[in-house]
């Protein structure tokens, strides 16, 4: 996501230069085109030499260009930026900032840029919480500044305290994040759940599996570097994503509680997590001792956290087999009324627990299914939120979404409460399962798909409210977060013109 974005790295003077070298270094293998600006007391530090060779640019340190480095004047360089970033960030460059000051090339440059800000703090920790920088930094803030919070630890005094500049993954995962924010999920609350959940024997051993949770990470990510809202539940035990809510669990019942917390007024849940299926019936306070012979564990079934967890929003699921693959994964798309089941051959070795890499096929409840080839599990995590948007219908929706059905009634379909689905059978593969279509006066008429149609007894209240009579037409249309909408078109020749209305205001609303 980083290919050709143009970065803007400001470096001021503090021992942390030397995390920004390789944060310079990490920008340029993901692709960035890093500009440095350095302070004069940044260079007292380091070289420039070290940031033009890692980056490849010339580094400005002056305010002025000359005539053999004219694209590196502060003016140039602050309307070429896609996001400038402070790291580390002195008291004294934030002071500066907060007041308006433009007495060197990279204050000048902040004033001149447009681009998003991010200034990631690095000082002594008595600095820090001196109550100046804090006015300084909220008056930043609110100016429309992010900050990276430091991280606490040992300083270059001695001291233990707050002021250090995090790590260069966590400064390039920020990028990403403030890059991602106007991406095709901004605005959307994405609740992702990772690795295999521990179920405790006694106090040091448990029952669980060979997840790792990196998938889950990875999608928990790639949401967020497209400006999702995500809130991660894991029982992984990897190192904390930034830029997102990260909820520590063990067992299956304390994912289900977690997953019932955060999905209120949430857009889809992607439940990444191994969950394991049995749980000991009892977990014992003493630890067992080994005593003579075996010891029979009496298991007893944890809940099915993704079939009992349902509501308004996008539920994927995951399909890890070892035979039947897709077969299997098919049984659980329409078992548990998913809308997305990603079937993951475990067998497969390049795609096995704990590797970075998946081999998966897509399924949705559209019928769609896309067997992808061998792929980072980051490139996995970004083809399955291609498809959670499409779902989710909007501007973005490429698959399914915003496709409208026309369809004509019969006698026989008014008297029999039923819509024919001929030709659009595809769009509704849970064979026996239930079907919400909202009406676009605001009720939701619940139907069953059957072989021949949508099944519902609601439907001939409606059709009755409706005034609809055989030879009308109504339509269906995918809605948001990949809801049926169901409207009246009455007759044909009067339906292509209302049909024309809806689809503006539904591109109004999706501009908003
Ligand atoms: N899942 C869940 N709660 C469980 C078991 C599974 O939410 N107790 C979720 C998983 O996170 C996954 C999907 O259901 O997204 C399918 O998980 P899987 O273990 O493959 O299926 P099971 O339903 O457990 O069936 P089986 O183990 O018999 O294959």
């Amino acid at each position: 996501m980083l290919e050709n974005k143009r970065i803007l790295l400001g470096v001021t003077g503090g021992i942390a230069v030397y995390k920004a070298a390789d944060f310079a270094s990490q920008l340029s293998k993901a692709g960035a085109q890093v500009h440095v600006i350095m302070t004069a007391s940044a260079t007292e530090f380091i070289s420039p030499l070290v940031f033009s060779s890692l980056t490849g640019n010339e580094v400005a340190t002056s305010m002025f260009a000359t005539p053999e480095k004219p694209d590196i004047s502060h003016i140039r360089l602050a309307e070429k930026a896609d996001l400038v970033i402070i790291a580390p960030a002195t008291a004294n460059i934030i002071a500066k900032l907060a007041a308006g000051i433009a007495d060197d090339v990279l204050t000048s440059t902040i004033l001149a840029t447009t681009a998003p800000v991010i200034i990631a703090p690095s000082m002594h920790h008595n600095m820090y919480t001196n109550a100046i920088t804090q006015e300084n930094i909220k008056k930043l803030k609110s100016r429309g500044f992010s900050f990276i919070e430091p991280e606490t630890g040992r300083l270059a005094s001695g001291d233990i305290g707050i002021g250090r500049l995090p790590a260069p993954e966590k400064l390039l995962a920020a990028v990403e994040q403030a890059l991602g924010e106007k991406g095709d999920l901004a605005g959307r609350k994405i609740i992702v759940t990772a690795g295999g959940t521990r179920e405790p024997i006694d106090p040091v051993r448990c029952i669980t599996n060979r997840s790792s949770g990196k998938m889950g990470y990875a999608l928990a990510e790639a949401a967020r570097n497209r400006g999702a809202k995500v809130t991660l539940i894991t029982a992984a035990g990897l190192p904390e994503p930034v830029g997102m809510k990260v909820v520590a669990v063990n067992t299956a019942e304390e994912m289900k509680k977690a997953v019932a917390k955060a999905v209120a007024g949430c857009d889809a849940l992607i439940m990444a997590a191994a969950v394991a299926d049995f749980r000991p019936k009892t977990a014992a306070a003493q630890k067992i001792k080994k005593g003579r012979g075996g010891l029979k564990l009496d298991l007893v079934a944890t809940p099915d956290i993704l079939a009992e967890t349902k509501g308004n929003f996008i539920r994927v699921g995951f399909a890890a087999e070892s035979d039947n693959l897709l077969a299997n994964a098919r049984k659980k798309l329409a078992a548990k009324q998913l809308d997305i089941i990603v079937a993951n051959d475990i067998t497969d070795k390049a795609s096995t627990f704990g590797s970075d890499s998946n081999k998966v096929t897509i399924i949705s409840r559209t019928g769609k299914e896309e067997n992808l080839p061998l792929l980072s599990k980051r490139e996995v995590a970004d083809k399955i939120l291609d498809r959670v948007v499409s779902l989710m219908g909007g501007k973005n929706a490429r698959e399914d979404g915003n496709v409208p059905f026309q369809i004509e009634l019969l006698d026989s379909h008014i008297n029999a409460s039923y819509i024919p689905l001929k030709g659009y059978r595809d769009s509704f593969p849970n064979l026996g399962g239930k079907v919400s279509l909202m009406t676009t006066d605001g009720d939701v008429v619940e139907t069953v798909v059957k072989s021949y149609g949508l099944q519902g007894k609601a439907l001939k209240p409606w059709y009755k409210r409706n005034g609809l009579h055989p030879r009308d037409w109504i339509v269906i249309r995918a809605g948001p977060l990949g809801n049926y909408v169901l409207d009246v078109l009455k007759k044909k020749a009067e339906a292509k013109n209302n049909l024309e209305i809806v689809s503006q205001r539904e591109a109004k609303s999706l501009l908003k």
